[in-house]
């Protein structure tokens, strides 16, 4: 449990800069907004907008962020600080660099908000002697420092909406449909909403599957009178497979642009079954838009207690959820093992297959 969210005193001379860094996830504006409002009000920090994650710090491009630049952006999608996918020890990049950088703004410590990527720029940083607090985020909810991320119970929401939507346009034209979903190396996005819509089929990187068990799904259920749904993740991986499907180059921090997995699939199941199949991929549409309440709620106790965190200058640390409770871990375990879906999950989902 965390103490209670006004134990520590005012640090009015705090200075601290805010980053929202990696792939935007719904609830990041919440977090922002749960920050200043708590940081300023319980511990009298200011806070700075620092823009498009690390690319804003190596260029020293800022916004202001104060009470009036929060109020009403719990509810909003994407991120009013902007994000990329920047490395910080890249290009003109680098501790020295963003030593000075900090020492000219007299920011005097950074809350950096981001996914595994992110967070081990933040570590190496903090290692360097930066002074940084953390904030998980990742829709495809595979850190195992925390229980859940803000962004995934939005994007299984709307990846639900989108299949139900696939099954009745499936039904009336006795198709088989694919759906792709977001999940780059693990399928929890893929498990719950597929789950949630009754899937013929739910495909996960976790576990490769044969072509051959996937059309025998496929055939069942268009035995039993029913246009088949395949919800895939991604990160998928057919046996025969060794990489998860990718054509479009890596990014910055080396990993593989991931997407297309869905459209290989559907000739090679209309080709074993004979039954005409369509793949749709669902991408962005997943991250985009207004934050479930779960979400906004997850994300406003994330922000609120990473400014109790930076108060108690807790450097190197995150929030993080265990059960219902915000604890405080560090950025190190935020980068261990990824938070994989465990086969039994699958298992209980594959009883209902086919
Ligand atoms: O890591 C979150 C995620 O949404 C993955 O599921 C996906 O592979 C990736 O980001 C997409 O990244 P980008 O927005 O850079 O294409």
């Amino acid at each position: 449990m965390c103490p209670p969210l006004a134990a520590v005193g005012k640090n009015s001379d705090m200075r601290i800069g805010v980053l929202t860094s990696g792939g935007d996830a719904p609830g990041l504006n919440a977090v922002i907004r749960g920050a200043v409002l708590n940081g300023e009000r319980q511990y009298g920090l200011d806070f700075v907008g620092i823009r498009d994650g690390w690319r804003g710090l190596v260029d020293a491009d800022f916004q202001p962020l104060e009470r009036q630049h929060v109020k009403g952006i719990g509810k909003l999608g994407g991120t009013i600080l902007g994000s990329s996918r920047t490395n910080p020890f890249e290009g003109k990049g680098g501790i020295d660099r963003i030593n000075q950088v900090m020492a000219d703004a007299g920011m005097d410590a950074i809350l950096a908000i981001g996914g595994e990527g992110s967070l081990a720029a933040a570590n190496r940083l903090y290692e360097a002697g930066i002074k940084i607090v953390g904030v998980p985020k990742t829709v495809d909810n595979d850190l195992s420092a925390t229980d859940y991320t803000f962004g995934f119970d939005t994007a299984v929401n709307i990846a639900t909406e989108a299949m139900d939507r696939l099954r009745t346009t499936g039904d009336s034209h006795h198709r088989c449909m694919v759906a792709e979903v977001m999940g780059r190396h693990v399928g929890w996005i893929a498990l719950h909403s597929g789950m949630a819509v009754g899937a013929h089929a739910i495909l996960i990187p976790e576990r490769k599957t044969s072509l051959e068990e996937i059309v025998g799904w496929v055939s069942s259920a268009v035995e039993r009178g029913r246009a088949p749904l395949v919800c895939v993740a991604e990160g998928f991986l057919l046996d025969t497979m060794d990489d998860a499907h990718s054509e479009r180059g890596l990014d910055a921090f080396g990993r593989p642009r991931l997407g297309g997995i869905g459209e290989k699939l559907a000739p090679l199941i209309e080709k074993a079954t004979g039954i005409e199949t369509r793949a749709t991929t669902l991408g962005h549409i997943q991250r985009g838009g207004t934050p479930s309440a779960f979400d906004r709620v997850l994300a406003t106790r994330f922000g609120m207690n990473a400014a109790r965190l930076i108060a108690e200058k807790q450097w190197g640390n995150i929030v993080a959820l265990r059960g219902t409770d915000i604890i405080t871990t560090s950025l190190e375990s935020a980068l261990g093992e990824l938070k994989t879906v465990p086969l039994e999950r699958w298992d209980e989902a594959a009883l209902l297959f086919g």
